[in-house]
């Protein structure tokens, strides 16, 4: 059975209440719930989580690179300011995505700098939680192949 991990960085576990008008109204458990029952329609083993802590994430994504088939990564403020993420990313061979629910593009100058997106396979930015279930079809289509 193929396996993908979805990691979520810092403040994500605040989604539903954390500037809705930016980030949507879903909550990260809903989030996971709906990629939940698209994994599981897919015969796919599905690790979800969340953290607040850069190392962690970093323990995580060098797991991912040892444990799963693909990655799908919302890493959150990290994505600007952690050359230790992008050097991680660097280190593991699978395929890989970089979610925002956000346009980074769109908002402030300090979030247009991505040290995730050169590391990574593709990239999904500003759709909402509509991002996750769209790295999770092009997963599918990839590991397909
Ligand atoms: C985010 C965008 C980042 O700039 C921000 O720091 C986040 C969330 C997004 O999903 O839109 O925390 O990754």
């Amino acid at each position: 059975m193929p396996t993908i991990h979805i990691l979520n960085g810092p403040n994500l576990n605040l989604l539903g209440t954390r500037e809705p008008e930016i980030y949507g109204s879903d909550t990260l458990e809903a989030i996971e719930l709906a990629c939940r029952a698209f994994t599981d329609a897919h015969q796919t083993e599905l690790l979800f989580a969340q953290t607040n802590h850069e190392g962690q994430l970093i323990d995580w994504v060098q797991r991912a690179g040892a444990e799963a088939d693909a990655l799908i990564l919302n890493s959150a403020a990290y994505t600007h300011t952690s050359i230790a993420l992008y050097d991680t990313l660097k280190a593991i061979s699978i395929f890989k995505i970089e979610v925002h629910l956000s346009n980074p593009h769109a908002r402030e100058e300090f979030r247009h700098r991505s040290f995730v997106s050169p590391a990574v396979d593709g990239v999904i930015t500003g759709l909402g939680s509509d991002g996750y279930r769209l790295a999770l079809e092009a997963i599918m289509a990839r590991l397909a192949d």
